[in-house]
């Protein structure tokens, strides 16, 4: 576990800061695509680590076909390698821009192995019985209200000893978004482990890094400040 993770720490900060810098939705402002430049960095991004080791403890416990969720899928690089695996894999995202560069990307799966939602996690009230769910940097972005209903519905679909792999904010995450768009949804380590009551966590760790720069431009001390989590389904 240690070498695992001392090797994402090096690789993964710098990454998930400046990504998560850009990265902002609410679901009246998703037409502009706040998440242009988001996608065209990341589609030259390896699969998370995180996500790597979540994949290889899936198919140790699963008999193939898995069934993966993604859930904020952006340009797919996450399911890059999974997809040549014996899988199908569910992919949602909000943005028409996501689902246009995975319906390119990965065109040879598409409704093979590959099936795309565009839909907003808000209005998702059932998913798919799943063996692995991925939720990378994704779900706080979520209407913090409503985060809590869709948690149920990804507890229901995981199936028992399947995987959830994912990301939340930290109560000292700081993004740069308009007064317009609703609050971050950050997380204290308690609300977080509160989350995981039916799972066995396997890896939680926790980012924080102060950021020099953005604090010498807002004044004010800010941090990047990220749960990443490997959870099993009891
Ligand atoms: C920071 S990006 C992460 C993309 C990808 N998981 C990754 O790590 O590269 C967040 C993604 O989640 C999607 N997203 C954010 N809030 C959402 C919501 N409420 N419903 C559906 N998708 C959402 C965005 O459209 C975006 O593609």
């Amino acid at each position: 576990m240690l070498n695992f993770n001392k090797k994402i720490l090096i690789l993964g900060f710098f990454l998930n800061f400046f990504l998560s810098e850009i990265c902002a939705l609410d679901r009246t402002a998703s037409r502009e695509n706040p998440w242009k430049n988001y996608y065209t960095e990341t589609l030259k991004e390896p699969v998370d680590e995180f996500v790597s080791k979540a994949f290889e403890l899936v198919q140790q416990e699963t008999i193939t076909p898995l069934v993966i969720l993604n859930l904020g899928i952006g340009s797919g690089s996450n399911i890059q390698d999974i997809l040549k695996q014996d899988v199908e894999v569910h992919a949602y995202d909000a943005v028409p821009e996501s689902i246009e560069i995975l319906n390119k990307r990965f065109r040879l799966y598409i409704n093979n192995k590959l099936h795309l939602h565009q839909v907003f996690f808000e209005d998702l009230h059932s998913l798919p019985k799943a063996d692995m769910i991925i939720a990378w940097r994704s779900l706080s972005f979520m209407e913090k209200d409503k985060f809590f209903n869709f948690w149920k519905n990804i507890n229901i679909s995981l199936k028992s000893s399947g995987i959830f792999v994912g990301t939340f904010f930290g109560k000292k995450h700081y993004l740069n978004r308009s007064p317009k768009r609703p609050q971050l949804f950050r997380m204290s380590s308690k609300e977080v482990t509160d989350l995981f009551k039916n799972f066995k966590i396997l890896y939680l760790y926790k980012e924080i890094k102060y950021n020099k720069n953005l604090s010498k431009s807002r004044g004010v001390d800010s941090y990047s400040d990220i749960y990443k989590i490997i959870a099993k389904r009891i």
